[in-house]
């Protein structure tokens, strides 16, 4: 039997500590700073915490999916924190997305308590959380990693990227990258739309072709339908993370002058409102610019052949969904 302690339980952290629950020996407590959230994990028979020292207390594991590195030093400082009852020969999984500063600080807190950190940010979202289809990038002493085996195999594919703090920047690295291609996606979709093209058709033309990807043909059915809510994953998560990629790249003398450009269109969708919706929302930046919304209703069989002239796609200025 192992003992895991899961602290934070939002869109992909509840997932995440359900497989736990479900799976085989593993006694589970978790703790959510909301404690609404928390509460229906006690009919999964977890132990549900008032703070994260009392989650954390007599743990062999700790994982932590909060929302960025201020939320991590939240749960881990003051009272009620949980590095108050980290236990000696502990391992605390990270596995937000929270760059690496915040990591190095983390690994010398536990190494003072005789404890050890992987970092294992994850690739997917809401629906491979749920599976067991992550994608988790761990990295670590392959001693700590081999103690955690089991319980990050509950979250999809492993897969060992290096050292300390290898994870967190391979995750970094994945983000610049999925910025770049919804910065593709929205611009696309929306240059295509004020061509004449039916943003469905056009979808369906990219899936085709060489460009094929899972983000594109997800995303982009989201946004043709105006599907912005619930969130995935959120716009405000997403200008958090090209914040990190750029503040290590500044650290390591790397110039993104194309990430520059695709934060600050992110920057622009939380002023202008969207920053609680699904990222795929940042399209209505440039909606709103172009003045067209790029929608198209699901068209029958039949009626497919016709000119993308003649499909129903939205030429307003309201940049409405
Ligand atoms: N969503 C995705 O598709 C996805 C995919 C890969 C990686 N990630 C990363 O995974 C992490 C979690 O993402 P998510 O989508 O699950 O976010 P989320 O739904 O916004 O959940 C955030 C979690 O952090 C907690 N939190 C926020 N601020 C806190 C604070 N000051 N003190 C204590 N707890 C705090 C929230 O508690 P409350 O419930 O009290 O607000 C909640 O449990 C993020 O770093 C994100 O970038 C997300």
């Amino acid at each position: 039997m192992i003992s895991v302690a899961f602290l934070g339980l939002g869109t992909m952290g509840a997932p995440m500590a359900r497989r736990l629950a479900t799976a085989n020996q593993v006694s589970l407590s978790v703790y959510n700073r909301t404690a609404s959230r928390a509460a229906p994990f006690a009919s999964l028979g977890a132990r549900v915490c008032a703070s994260p020292a009392e989650a954390v207390e007599g743990a062999d594991v700790i994982v932590t999916m909060v929302a960025d590195p201020a939320a991590l030093r939240a749960v881990c400082e003051g009272e009620g924190g949980a590095l108050a009852s980290v236990a000696r020969g502990a391992v605390w999984v990270e596995s937000s997305t929270v760059g690496i500063d915040v990591l190095d600080w983390l690994r010398a807190e536990l190494d003072q308590r005789g404890a050890a950190l992987v970092d294992a940010p994850v690739s997917g979202s809401r629906g491979p959380a749920e599976d067991g289809a992550l994608v988790v990038l761990a990295g670590g002493a392959p001693e700590a990693l081999g103690r955690v085996a089991r319980v990050l195999e509950a979250f999809g594919t492993v897969r060992r990227t290096g050292g300390p703090n290898s994870g967190a920047a391979t995750k970094l690295v994945f983000n610049q990258l999925g910025a770049h291609m919804l910065a593709g996606l929205v611009s696309g979709l929306v240059l295509g739309t004020k061509l004449g093209l039916d943003p469905r058709e056009l979808l369906a033309s990219i899936d085709a072709g060489a460009f094929r990807s899972a983000m594109f043909a997800h995303k982009g059915a989201r946004i043709v339908d105006g599907n912005f809510e619930p969130s995935d994953f959120s716009v405000e998560l997403l200008l958090k993370d090209q914040q990190l990629v750029l503040e290590a790249a500044e650290r390591c003398g790397v110039e993104l002058p194309t990430l520059v450009a695709v934060r600050d269109l992110v920057a622009r969708a939380v002023s202008e409102g969207e920053g609680g919706r699904d990222l795929c929302a940042v399209v209505r930046v440039l909606e709103r610019m172009a003045e067209v919304t790029a929608r198209s209703p699901m068209r029958s069989a039949a009626s497919r052949g016709h000119s993308a002239r003649e499909s129903a796609y939205s030429t307003t200025g309201t940049g409405g969904a």
